[in-house]
C-alpha cells in the first residue's frame, strides 16, 4: 500500500475524510504532521492510531530549514504521496523537487478563481461573497512552486444561493472537499493518476473493477 503522509494546521476535516474513506484500504496514512501543536487534526490521526508529530515553523533559522525538516520526517517515514489538507503554509521548491508531483493540495475555490497568496481558508469564501460569484467549488492540485498554480488533478462546482453567507459557502464547499479530496488520493494511491506537463490525466476503471 502506497504510504501516505498529510499535513495539516487547524481542524483536519479533510484529513478525517481520507482516513473514513482511504486509510488502510487503498493507501496507508504513514503519518500526519501538524505545524501548530493545538491542530486538531492531531487528535483525529491518534483516534484512529496514526503517528502524529509536530514541527513548527518557530523552531527553525528560516522557511527553507524549516521545510527541509518536514521533507525528513516524510522521508523518515517512507512516505511517497504528501497530501495538504488544510495546511496554510508556504511549501518551498526545495519541497516540491523532493515530491514532484507527488504533493496534493486541496484549495476551497474554482482554480484559477480566488487562489494564490493571501487566499486560504475562510477569506476565500469571503472573497467569493464580496464578489457576488454564482458558482464556487474546490479544486485538488499537484504542488509546483507557485502558490496554487500546479496542474490542476480534479474539481467539483456548486452553485451559490443569493442568501449564502460566506459561512454558508464554506459548509458548501467543504461538503464537496470531502468527496472529492479522498478520491483524488484513492487514484494517485492506484497508480491510476498521470501528468501531462499542465494536464492530468484520470485512468477510468474498467467493467470488472466497478462490479
Ligand atoms: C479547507 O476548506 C481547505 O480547502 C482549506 O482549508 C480548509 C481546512 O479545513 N485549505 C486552504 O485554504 C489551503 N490554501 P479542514 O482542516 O477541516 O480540512
Amino acid at each position: 500500500m502506497k504510504k501516505i503522509g498529510v499535513l495539516v494546521s487547524g481542524g483536519g476535516t479533510n484529513l478525517q475524510a481520507i482516513i473514513d474513506k482511504v486509510h488502510k484500504k487503498s493507501g496507508e496514512i504513514a503519518v500526519v504532521i501538524a505545524n501548530k501543536a493545538d491542530a486538531y487534526g492531531l487528535v483525529r490521526a491518534e483516534n484512529s492510531s496514526i503517528p502524529t508529530e509536530v514541527v513548527l515553523e518557530e523552531n527553525f533559522a528560516d522557511c527553507e530549514a524549516f521545510n527541509a525538516a518536514l521533507v525528513e520526517r516524510l522521508q523518515a517515514y517512507g512516505v511517497e504521496l504528501v497530501v495538504l489538507a488544510g495546511y496554510m503554509k508556504i511549501i518551498t521548491p526545495s519541497f516540491v523537487a523532493a515530491y514532484p508531483n507527488k504533493i496534493v493540495n486541496i484549495h476551497p475555490a474554482l482554480i484559477p478563481s480566488f487562489c494564490g497568496e493571501g487566499f486560504y481558508g475562510m477569506h476565500v469564501h469571503e472573497a467569493v461573497y464580496a464578489y457576488g460569484a454564482k458558482v464556487s467549488g474546490a479544486t485538488v492540485h499537484f504542488v509546483n512552486e507557485e502558490a496554487d498554480a500546479g496542474p490542476i488533478i480534479a474539481q467539483r462546482a456548486v452553485a451559490l444561493a443569493d442568501d449564502d453567507t460566506p459561512e454558508l459557502i464554506q459548509k458548501k464547499v467543504l461538503q464537496i472537499e470531502h468527496v472529492l479530496l479522498p478520491w483524488v488520493v484513492e487514484q494517485c494511491c492506484l497508480g491510476r493518476v498521470s501528468v501531462d506537463g499542465r494536464r492530468v490525466y484520470i485512468e477510468e476503471k474498467s467493467e470488472e473493477e466497478n462490479r
